[in-house]
């Protein structure tokens, strides 16, 4: 046990070398803001072991032409001793200062001082290369390299006119067409509705303020359900992937919200469901919680199954819509329940909706035990979780769920490491930067792909930024 302590430890505060547990630990992208410029910062303090988090003050002293400039700060309080500081600037700042205090003595290398820090909102992007390097992501992921597999060269030349005409079903499928060329996004898009194209142009323009983006041309299916098929293969990126398609995943719309708009209009992301969870593990209710809608028939085998173990599951749907005649048999319907609640109890149930379920990222943050339906559908990191490590999986039909339940209520602790486990997962894979740099990382490797020339058609329109602010970019960084 004393071992996989250790090795817990290491793995999850993976960006300092040494941990010394009488020392309090502080690292993270948020302590480099010069270099790591994004919407919401944020970094980790690890108390000492005897330290509570009562004593701990975070707080920053920015200044713009001589006047106090606006941040916006949270810290959050892990139920394990960790915490997470997180800050946004509104505009840039001249000076900032960040003090990091125990008891009112500065701890780590507090204060950390720096000059003239850029707000997300600064258009300086640097080239691809150095920017891996500063953001600490310079291997590509291999999902990436596998999906990309499937495709040899790409030559849009003689398969833009057929992908648009297999995917323009205007009513069922929504696709856009991007192109991005000399860092400027241009994009069209086919179908009715068309509305998510918000959290791609979003997320392109987010990245083409930091790095010099690969000219490159793609599609993108706005909609759950994969698209490229054997009878039409097309390289088409999308949210969710599935065993029987071809499609090139990237982060969900949802995730990919939540690492732009964390600290700003979404309130549950990669960092405050860590945060804000109600109590450790130890206190948390050892049975089985789940909430959703009623988007899948397993969704109502779940009903079924914890009638006949109420002493082992809280479950309930929230919504009757596609089963609308079996409202009678599996409500009453129960009241919409905030995530962060979901974690007063020590189990999860991750089941799948129309496609994979979304909030899987966001289970594996809160640091209960998931279980985890079998599934041909796919997100982004499923590759990397490792069944019976990062969480419990169960059968499709859920026929092995109530004895796996169980089976943790008598084994506590081995249930107690995989929920740690799993959380570890979620902060070494799916925080803000890890977003960011996945989305780099598909956009170089495919502009590699393409033989054919990119050039932007006289029907894209260009995607133009929301808000110009003048910043003095630091040309010096590209030498
Ligand atoms: C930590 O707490 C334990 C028990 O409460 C105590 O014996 C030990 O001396 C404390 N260590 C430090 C460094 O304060
Ligand atoms: C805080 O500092 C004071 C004065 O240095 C000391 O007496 C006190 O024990 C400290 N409290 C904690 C919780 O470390
Ligand atoms: C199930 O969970 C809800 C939400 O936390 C709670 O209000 C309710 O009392 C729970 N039901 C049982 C039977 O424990």
């Amino acid at each position: 046990m004393r071992i996989l302590h250790i090795f817990i430890i290491c793995t999850y505060l993976k960006f300092i070398a040494n941990i010394d547990e009488n020392e309090v630990n502080v690292w993270g992208p948020g302590l480099r803001p010069q270099e790591i410029i994004m919407p919401t910062r944020y970094f980790f303090i690890k108390l000492k072991k005897n330290q509570t988090n009562n004593e701990l003050k975070v707080f920053l002293q920015g200044n713009k032409n001589g006047r106090l400039c606006r941040i916006r700060t949270n810290l959050l309080k892990r139920r394990d001793g960790t915490c997470i500081f997180r800050y946004k600037l509104y505009e840039s700042c001249d000076i900032l200062q960040i003090n990091v205090m125990y008891n009112d003595t500065h701890v780590g290398k507090s204060p950390y001082k720096y000059d003239s820090i850029f707000a997300d909102e600064c258009n300086c992007p640097i080239d691809m290369n150095s920017w891996l390097h500063k953001w600490e992501c310079p291997i590509v992921p291999e999902k990436i390299l596998k999906d990309l597999k499937e495709f040899n060269e790409i030559d849009w030349n003689s398969l833009r006119e057929q992908t648009i005409n297999a995917f323009d079903k205007p009513g069922s499928i929504s696709v856009c067409h991007y192109i991005i060329k000399n860092n400027l996004i241009y994009r069209r898009c086919y179908g009715k509705y068309t509305g998510f194209k918000m959290f791609v142009d979003n997320i392109l323009l987010s990245l083409s303020r930091k790095v010099i983006l690969s000219d490159t041309e793609f599609f993108v299916n706005l909609g759950d359900w994969p698209l490229s098929s054997q009878t039409a293969k097309y390289p088409i990126l999308s949210w969710c992937g599935s065993k029987d398609s071809f499609d090139i995943v990237m982060p969900t719309y949802d995730l990919t919200e939540s690492t732009l708009e964390n600290l700003g209009r979404v309130t549950l992301d990669m960092l405050s469901v860590q945060g804000n969870v109600n109590m450790e593990w130890k206190d948390r209710i050892p049975k089985a919680f789940w909430r959703g809608r009623d988007s899948n028939k397993e969704r109502l085998k779940l009903i079924d199954i914890s009638r006949q173990h109420s002493d082992l599951y809280n479950v309930s749907l929230t919504n009757f819509f596609f089963f609308r005649d079996k409202e009678k048999e599996y409500g009453p319907k129960a009241d919409h329940v905030s995530l962060f609640s979901f974690f007063d109890y020590k189990y999860q149930i991750n089941i799948d909706g129309t496609v994979a379920a979304y909030r899987l990222p966001y289970l594996l943050g809160g640091g209960s035990l998931i279980f985890k339906q079998h599934s041909p559908y796919y997100e982004h990191f499923y590759d990397d979780l490792i069944a019976n490590v990062h969480y419990i999986p169960i059968k499709r039909d859920l026929s092995d769920l109530t004895e796996k339940i169980k089976w943790a209520i008598s084994n506590d602790k081995e249930a107690y490491k995989i929920a740690v486990q799993g959380q570890i997962f979620a902060v070494n894979h799916l925080l803000p930067t890890d977003i960011f740099c996945y989305y780099s990382h598909l956009i170089n490797e495919l502009s590699k792909k393409i033989i054919s020339p990119i050039i932007v058609l006289d029907d894209m329109e260009l995607v133009e930024q929301d808000t110009i602010v003048h910043c003095e970019c630091r040309i010096k960084d590209e030498l």
